[in-house]
């Protein structure tokens, strides 16, 4: 079944349910005024549920469901320390009776805060990889387990990989409902993209729904993935999802827009430009984003409105891709804003 004829990826794929969905859409008019520009929409995938929520809710219900149908007793992952995805990791792996091991970067802080500190509150156990904080070890700690006699079930960097990446197939669908239903169009949808795996999701669901908006990758992490470019990534995973759920799958350079010039001093740094971001969106629409991801993104969509790139005659959906229990351990850069 392709998700064409299917209604969704989810049929094909095993799955487990971990969320709340569909989840909002809702329109942001007070920023759009602020801004002066496009109208703009936004789509809560904070609000997916599963501890404190965000994107990788939706790639863990297809990466869970692979686990259990394998037999695996233990989810391992890695990141960096406030990974948000090694916390939703966590979060599945407490709800579905499973162990987790996450490799973090870092050293471990005398006081965890943030989504580390939930890390630990939902049991995971924690290895401590000092500069390596994309997961570098995951192989290693799943090796260690097999040799405890373990199951472990590795779940890649950001939870990206075809597999996980196919969950947006089925979240442009939903949108896509939602939009109809609300008699909007959109021409634009802008998302924080790092491992590319939610945008390579995007590209494919909006083939797959014969769609024909832009979408907007703001990076977020200047280092990237490995030696491969982020464009270049989401494309080579927009291919692969395709081939896995059955769906369209020639993609060219200009599937993948991926913007990288707001990517300040680098991957968590917070910047003048996030603190703008946050404290507007906060301000206008009591929407919290994150330091991390969707205040970068944001800052990026509010460059492009500046830049005249975005423009009335445009209606922009903002991926709201999760991310605010970072916003603590991150009090000192944001207070003053
Ligand atoms: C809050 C948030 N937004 C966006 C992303 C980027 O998603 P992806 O890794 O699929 O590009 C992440 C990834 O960790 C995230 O935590």
């Amino acid at each position: 079944m392709s998700p064409d004829e299917s209604g969704g990826v989810r049929r094909r794929l095993p799955r487990r349910a971990l969320g709340f969905f569909p989840t909002p859409v809702v329109e942001l008019r007070r920023l759009a005024a602020r801004l002066g520009g496009p109208r703009i929409l936004m789509k809560r995938d904070d609000l997916t549920g599963l501890a404190l929520g965000g994107n990788k809710v939706r790639k863990l219900e297809l990466l869970v469901g692979e686990a259990l149908e394998q037999g695996c007793d233990t989810l391992v992952t890695g990141g960096a320390m406030q990974s948000n995805h090694c916390r939703q990791t966590a979060a599945a792996a407490a709800a579905c009776g499973l162990g987790c091991d996450l490799v973090l970067g870092g050293e471990r802080p005398e006081v965890p805060e943030g989504n580390l500190l939930l890390d630990l509150l939902l049991g995971a156990r924690i290895h401590w990889t000092g500069p390596l904080r994309k997961g570098e070890k995951i192989p290693e700690i799943a090796a260690r387990l097999r040799d405890e006699g373990k199951r472990p079930y590795v779940v890649p960097y950001g939870g990206t990989g075809p597999l996980g990446a196919a969950a947006f197939v089925d979240a442009v669908r939903e949108v896509g409902l939602q939009l109809d239903r609300m008699g909007c169009a959109v021409s634009h949808v802008v998302v924080a993209s790092s491992s590319g795996g939610t945008q390579a999701g995007l590209i494919v669901g909006r083939s797959a729904c014969g769609a024909s908006f832009d979408i907007v990758g703001i990076g977020i992490d200047k280092e990237g993935v490995g030696e491969e470019p982020l464009r270049e990534r989401v494309l080579r995973l927009a291919g692969e999802t395709a081939g896995l759920v059955g769906c369209r799958g020639s993609f060219s350079a200009g599937d993948a827009i991926v913007r990288e010039e707001f990517l300040g001093a680098g991957y968590g740094i917070v910047g003048d430009a996030e603190r703008e971001a946050i404290r507007v969106v906060a301000e206008t629409e009591g929407v919290l984003l994150d330091p991390v991801y969707t205040g970068r993104a944001m800052a990026g969509l509010m460059g492009m409105i500046r830049a005249g790139e975005l423009t009335r005659a445009d209606t922009v959906l903002f991926w709201h891709t999760g991310g605010t229990p970072a916003l603590f351990p991150h009090a000192r850069e944001l207070a003053g804003a």
